[in-house]
Order: C-alpha cells, then sequence, then structure tokens
C-alpha cells in the first residue's frame, strides 16, 4: 500500500535518542527551551510552548479564552481536535462555511456575525489552514476586532507555509496559533504540538496549564504552589531534540513536497480531477494533495478503484457538521453547503517527502486510467 503520508527521519536523526538519553535528562529539560527558541525565531512569534499534540494544544488555547457556555466558531471541514477542546470546556459551538480555498470564508464569516445578535456572537473564531493554505487571517483579524472575538489559528497543516509574507505562527492577525508535529505533517516529533502567541499574559498561563497549574519558587523549589488546574501536556527531550533537528529540513521538507505537488499537477492540470493549490498572498505547505470528482458516486467508485490498486486515499475531512456526534446540534445544513460539497466531490492522494518518483508515475497512471 502506498500510505497518504509517512515521516521523514533520516538514519543520522536516530542517534539523536541516545544522545537524549545519555544526557541524563529525558524530560522539562535544555531541549524543549531550545526547540521552542527556534520555531520563535523562525515564525517571529514571541512565545513557544511546546505540548503533546496539538489536540492538547488546542485545548490549552481554549481553556485561556473561554468560561462556560461560551460560544466558539470554526470551519467544519477538519479534523475533530479543532474543536473538541472547547467541547469539553463546555462551550457551544456552530460552524462557518469555507470558501474557494476550503477555509473559512471571511465574507461568509462577516454576512454571519452581522445577522447574529449581540448575546449569541463567538468569544472564540478558529481558522484552519486545510492542506497547508493559510486562511485570509487579516480579513478575519479585521472582523475580531469589530465583534471582540480571539482568533486561533490552528496551523497543524501549515507549518512552513506563508501568508502576506508572514511566516504561518507569526500570530502578526491572531491571539495564538496551534501547530502539530504529528509524523503526517511538515516536521515530525513522533506525537507533539505547540502553541505560539505573542501575549505575555497568554504565555505565563499557557505554561501554569502545561504544568498542572503549579509554580515554583526557583530558588527554594520545595515551596510550590497550585494556581490552576492544569493538565501534564509537556512535549519531552527525546520529542524536542528530534523536533530541532527536524526544523533544521523544514524548508527542504516543504521543497519535496512542493516539487511532488508540481509534478502531480502537470500531469493532472488537462483532467476534470485537477485542484488548484496557488493562491495569490498565500505559499502553501503542501500537506495534502486535492483531486475532485464529477459527484458522490464517481468519488466512492474511484477511492476503491485506488485502493485496489494499493494506493491510500481519504476525505481530509468530512464535514463536522454531518458527523453523527454533531447531529443533535441541529445546525442549519443550507448554510453548509460548501463544506458538503467538499465532502462529497473531494479526497487526497498519498503526498509526502520521501515519495519516490517511481511510486507517483505510478499514482498518476493509476489516475489518468480510471474510467
Ligand atoms: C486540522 C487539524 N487540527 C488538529 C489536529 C490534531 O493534531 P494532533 O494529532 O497533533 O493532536 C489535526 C490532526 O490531524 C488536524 O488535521
Amino acid at each position: 500500500m502506498i500510505s497518504l503520508s509517512k515521516q521523514s527521519i533520516a538514519s543520522r536523526e536516530k542517534k539523536i535518542f541516545s544522545k537524549v538519553l545519555q544526557s541524563g535528562k529525558i524530560t522539562r529539560g535544555k531541549y524543549i527551551e531550545e526547540f521552542e527558541k527556534k520555531v520563535c525565531k523562525y515564525t517571529k512569534s514571541k512565545y513557544a510552548v511546546a505540548v503533546n499534540s496539538a489536540s492538547s494544544a488546542l485545548f490549552l488555547a481554549y481553556s485561556v479564552f473561554l468560561k462556560k457556555n461560551d460560544i466558539v466558531w470554526t470551519s467544519p471541514v477538519t479534523f475533530i481536535s479543532t474543536i473538541s477542546g472547547a467541547i469539553h470546556l463546555g462551550s457551544k459551538i456552530d460552524f462557518v462555511d469555507i470558501g474557494k480555498d476550503f477555509n473559512i470564508d471571511p465574507l461568509i464569516l462577516q454576512a454571519k456575525l452581522k445577522k447574529t445578535k449581540r448575546q449569541k456572537l463567538p468569544s472564540v473564531v478558529t481558522t484552519v489552514h486545510l492542506r497547508g493554505v493559510p486562511a485570509d487571517q487579516d480579513k478575519i483579524a479585521i472582523l475580531s476586532k469589530k465583534y471582540n472575538f480571539k482568533v486561533i489559528e490552528d496551523a497543524s497543516h501549515s507549518f512552513g507555509a506563508s501568508y502576506k509574507n508572514q511566516n504561518v505562527g507569526s500570530c502578526k492577525w491572531s491571539d495564538m496559533t496551534i501547530l502539530s508535529f504529528h509524523p503526517s505533517k511538515s516536521i515530525t516529533t513522533g506525537e507533539g504540538g505547540m502553541i505560539l502567541t505573542n501575549n505575555l499574559f497568554y504565555y505565563r498561563k499557557l505554561l501554569l496549564l502545561r504544568n498542572n497549574g503549579i509554580i515554583k519558587n526557583v530558588k527554594q523549589p520545595w515551596k510550590y504552589k497550585y494556581f490552576s488546574i492544569g493538565h501534564n501536556f509537556w512535549m519531552n527531550e527525546i520529542q524536542a531534540a528530534l523536533g530541532i533537528s527536524q526544523l533544521n529540513k523544514l524548508n527542504t521538507l516543504i521543497s519535496k513536497r512542493k516539487k511532488i505537488s508540481k509534478y502531480y499537477d502537470s500531469k493532472l492540470n488537462q483532467t476534470s480531477y485537477f485542484v488548484n493549490s496557488q493562491y495569490v498572498n498565500k505559499s502553501n505547505s503542501y500537506h495534502l494533495y486535492l483531486l475532485k470528482c464529477k459527484n458522490k458516486q464517481t468519488k466512492s467508485r474511484f477511492m476503491e478503484y485506488l485502493k485496489k490498486r494499493g494506493i491510500e486515499t481519504t476525505t481530509h475531512y468530512i464535514s463536522l457538521h454531518l458527523q453523527p456526534f454533531f447531529k443533535s446540534y441541529k445546525l442549519n445544513k443550507k448554510l453548509l453547503k460548501n463544506s458538503e460539497t467538499y465532502t462529497n466531490h473531494y479526497f487526497s492522494i498519498p503526498i509526502y517527502p520521501d515519495l519516490k518518483k517511481k511510486k507517483q508515475d505510478y499514482i498518476i497512471k493509476c489516475i489518468l486510467n480510471f474510467k
């Protein structure tokens, strides 16, 4: 089976594990701090908090902003953890339909905000950079000021991409940005995630929440105090050391993904399956490569056909409003038509930095032979 995604770990990176093990400190040490500093340098954000997954990172971000019964809006075309943290915290949630780039459409968001009663306005809007294509963060930032909500960027797919010449993670137009280091993502630490912010108050709160709500007196560490109820969401030192090494390769890894994406484009751009991945002012991290089908039946037949030929595919993602869990939310399906169309027509094929040319050619051949 040619898998949809795969980590890219060089043999020399395997030495990192023994180096950390030999250092004697395998958690809460210098590698975490170094990794956080280096991601700040790359993204030009002020503060970073490394955690054990993007799901935990999102949960912590929501914990800083939300009280029970607050409202969060996001795109429904996403993985469940974009919103599950808010649900755990007792928030009400609603979805905003996607636009042409498959991210939250700022015009649809604006129209929804305009016709929503004041007491039903969101406290947080979370954008998702689906495929690695950043959302229109500057436009959403303008709306956040007008309607007084916080903005979280779920950039799980888009580390290494940029928007209007700002690297994703800069938080120029948002309150916090979330990265994922799952093996399918731009860089990996096995499992892992990070929260970036430019706000010192949020940063201190995030540190506290990551560390079970404890602050230690540096000079007299036995005088520890609980200031909050938090979690143990730490990334460990082995993961952080791998993260540092992976970060050094980030641009190369994105270039490799780009090359594959361009090669697919060159062979498929004359077919009806072709999906654009280039947008003005947005550089892509090429996390996913999408194909489009004329209807639900063709999509299902196409995915079965590729499976029989050993090619993994999936829908990134089945719109959340169509999932059984959200049935009781009684969401207005008519307002989420683009997300439903996306679910029924689009699917992803394999793309990862070390996907060999021979496999790319095989995938292309199978696609072109589909009837
Ligand atoms: C958009 C999005 N957000 C959040 C996550 C959760 O990431 P993690 O696996 O690091 O918890 C994923 C994982 O695939 C994702 O695709």
